[in-house]
């Protein structure tokens, strides 16, 4: 008779999120990505210039099938080598979670496998722990040796926070934007230029072939004594130049380029602004982890770069040595302050980042308990 022995083999775990527009399935093996599929929608949702719901949830009942097919193909495994299934159970928007929830629960009981409820902001917040699948475990990367506290800084189309990670599973969140999220910002000032869905990274190319210093935006809450942000008055000043004509020539290349320099200026200094204020507050954070797709913008990445950099340097008691990882990035001229998921795929939605997340739930045998009653949480706080 053969026996199949598992040594301390790490799980592996087949995730999917459905938490916006895109329908995303991925495995993988502690922090190992063995496949991270995308089907995005994005093409879909332009005419709306936003996401539509009802759009939504039909294109993740088309696309999740062939995605989860594709994952295991990618993977090179089979259903039988499968731990656990991860899904994202909030936040998002309630009919594309549903997608997610409603086939992770088949999955479950068909092959009777444990399903891990994953919150989709942890999955950002510890995206840049993400490995592509040839990185060999080395002291540099391996997650051993992370020193918290950590400072997680999300900036997505839907959230904009400051989380303090206090371990893995231990988080507090010391700012948040109280209107608009920073990508929301950039893709609702894109959509009145005319941009296209979603604009952010438009706006980071026009950005390039413009000057930030054409227009100067206000720096917001700059008095408010907290770590909160705030992108409804960048916006009101930039439906302001674009209504009137006189100041911003919209027919004009040039100009609408030197607005979009200037404009994602104003959106990254707030965030840095803040970001020193908080780093200021709090010396004793080790390192600082972007996340959300916003964080794909190089111009943002130098920009945090600069004001950590400045922090690390005037905080005399900063445990330098203790400071543990190189950042992954591509980018070689990085801050080993900072880290940023290794691929810009990981910025944005993706289902490796909540894999991660169920890596370390999966330790603790947190384990949905009655599958048949687990349900979205469409406004769900990490
Ligand atoms: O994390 P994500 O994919 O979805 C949410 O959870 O919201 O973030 C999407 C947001 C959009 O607002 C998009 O415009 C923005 O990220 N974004 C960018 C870039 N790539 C995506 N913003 C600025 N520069 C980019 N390169
Ligand atoms: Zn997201």
């Amino acid at each position: 008779m053969t026996k199949t022995f598992h040594f301390q083999q790490p799980p592996t775990i087949l995730s999917i999120d459905t938490s916006c527009d895109e329908t995303s399935v991925a495995v993988t093996q502690s922090h190992t990505v063995l496949s991270n599929i995308i089907a995005s929608q994005t093409q879909l949702h332009q005419p709306y210039g936003g996401v539509f719901p009802t759009v939504a949830k039909q294109a993740h009942k088309e696309n999740i099938d062939p995605a989860i097919n594709a994952a295991l193909k990618r993977a090179k495994v089979t259903w039988d080598r499968i731990n656990a299934i991860a899904v994202t159970q909030g936040p998002g928007l309630a009919p594309a979670l549903e997608v997610g929830i409603k086939k992770a629960i088949q999955i479950a009981k068909q092959r009777t496998i444990p399903i891990i409820a994953v919150n989709h902001i942890e999955g950002h917040v510890l995206s840049p722990l993400v490995e592509p699948n040839k990185r060999k475990p080395t002291k540099e990367n391996s997650h051993k040796s992370i020193t918290f506290p950590i400072l997680s800084v999300i900036v997505s189309g839907g959230h904009t926070q400051f989380i303090l990670i206090e371990r893995i599973g231990s988080y507090r969140i010391l700012g948040t934007t109280i209107d608009d999220a920073a990508g929301e910002a950039l893709d609702k000032v894109g959509r009145m230029l005319d941009l296209g869905y979603p604009a952010g990274p438009v706006i980071e190319e026009f950005a390039k072939l413009g000057s930030a210093k054409k227009y100067s935006f206000p720096l917001p809450m700059t008095s408010s004594g907290d770590f909160n942000l705030s992108f409804s008055g960048l916006k009101t000043f930039s439906r302001r130049l674009i209504e009137k004509k006189t100041l911003l020539d919209t027919s004009s290349k040039q100009i609408i380029f030197d607005f979009c320099a200037s404009f994602q200026y104003a959106v990254f200094r707030h965030i840095c602004h803040k970001l020193n204020k908080v780093l200021q507050d709090h010396q004793n954070i080790t390192q600082v982890w972007l996340g959300g797709g916003v964080a794909a913008n190089i111009k943002f990445r130098e920009m945090v770069r600069q004001t950590v950099k400045q922090f690390v340097k005037n905080n005399p008691h900063q445990p330098r040595q203790k400071i543990p990882t190189q950042p992954i990035a591509s980018n070689k001229h990085t801050n080993p302050a900072i880290r940023i998921p290794y691929t810009k795929k990981v910025c944005g939605d993706n289902a490796a980042m909540i894999g991660i997340v169920a890596y370390y739930k999966y330790q603790k045998n947190e384990f949905v308990k009655n599958q048949d009653a687990l349900d979205r949480k469409p406004k769900w706080d990490i």
